[in-house]
């Protein structure tokens, strides 16, 4: 059986690039594959500085992923900082990966160059060799992502190839996958940039939690361009696009042939937002039910970390004894 694993951040909120890019595609995932989904905590620590804010994000993120559809009864769902073998593989990771590596990825140079002035941590700047822990740890075979996340996987492969190389065959190494559509739903009101926890208006950003009449205003305003057809086209109508992939992540349906349907913006907005409007409806139900009882949701997060231990202890083992440190 495919071994999966994923993992998303406590920070900000769910916004509907992280539910159609990755949390949907983990939902349908968990009926075929042997499924792993982590709310990498230790992550947010690389931007976050305040004290109780993490943990508390952690539980309402545990409440949205299990209202979403993840069942703990067929996937792991569990928390980074509880599974120490995180923390522990990362360490050989960042001896395995190179500072020129690291220095190439987009995500440290976007978001130290967002925090410019700003403490920027050193864990800001290590950030892969995390995530390669997580990944590496598990034997994913694939990594269902959102497209901003690949070339964090791509580099977890070139890490796993390298230890592999030097201390013999002790990762599987993994794939990123991604959606057919939703892998990159971009902002609203910048149809050029991302969906984005750190965006820097909430216009441009729909949020798992929001009400249907705002979800319909940010539809609304979405910000288009000064032709009138309906086609899909990322480059030249990067607008009108976004609003055809996500009606198309949310019905299954290819956006090119949506476009056909529709001859003006108007109708399109209108479509896509009660398209969302129906999706999250039931998810925030769920998610209030959910988080009327933190100390089950306590307990789950308990339940799928034993499970992810269990399996990362024995990977970190085989990591140490392939290196050949010293048996404790
Ligand atoms: P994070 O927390 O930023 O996002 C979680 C998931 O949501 C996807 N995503 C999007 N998909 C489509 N359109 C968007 N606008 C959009 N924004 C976010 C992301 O691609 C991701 O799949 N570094 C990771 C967390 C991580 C991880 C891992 C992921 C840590 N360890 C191991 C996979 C495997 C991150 O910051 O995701």
């Amino acid at each position: 059986m495919t071994r999966v694993l994923s993992c998303i951040q406590p920070t900000g909120q769910v916004h509907l690039g992280n539910l159609l890019g990755a949390l949907r595609p983990w939902v349908a995932g968990q009926h075929t594959c042997d499924a792993y989904h982590g709310i990498v905590d230790l992550h947010a620590l690389t931007v976050v500085d305040t004290p109780g804010v993490v943990g508390d994000d952690t539980l309402e993120l545990a409440a949205v992923l299990f209202a979403v559809g993840l069942d703990p009864e067929l996937a792991t769902v569990f928390v980074q900082s509880h599974v120490p073998e995180h923390s522990q593989l990362s360490w050989v990771m960042e001896c395995t990966v190179s500072y020129g590596e690291l220095s190439r990825m987009v995500q440290f140079k976007d978001k130290s160059a967002s925090r410019e002035g700003a403490f920027i941590s050193a864990g800001l700047f290590t950030y892969p060799a995390l995530q390669a822990a997580d990944i590496l740890l598990y034997d994913a075979d694939e990594v269902p992502v959102g497209e901003d996340q690949r070339q964090h996987v791509e580099i977890t492969r070139d890490i796993a190839i390298r230890f592999n190389h030097r201390f013999g065959d002790t990762f599987v190494v993994p794939e990123a996958v991604t959606p057919p559509a939703g892998a990159r739903v971009m902002d609203l009101q910048d149809p050029t940039s991302k969906m984005s926890k750190s965006s820097t208006t909430d216009a441009g950003c729909i949020y798992v939690t929001d009400p249907a009449d705002v979800v319909m205003k940010k539809f609304k305003r979405a910000v288009t361009d000064s032709e009138t057809d309906v086609r899909y086209d990322r480059e030249a109508k990067p607008g009108v696009s976004n609003l055809l992939d996500v009606l198309g992540a949310v019905t299954g349906r290819p956006p090119t042939e949506l476009a056909d349907e529709f001859t003006q913006y108007g109708p399109l907005k209108v479509a896509a937002a009660e398209a969302v409007v129906e999706l999250l409806a039931p998810i925030q139900a769920r998610r209030a039910e959910l988080l009327a009882d933190r100390s089950e949701l306590a307990r789950l997060l308990r339940v799928g970390a034993d499970k992810a231990r269990t399996v990362a202890a024995a990977t970190l083992d085989r990591a140490y004894s392939a290196i050949g440190l010293l048996p404790a």
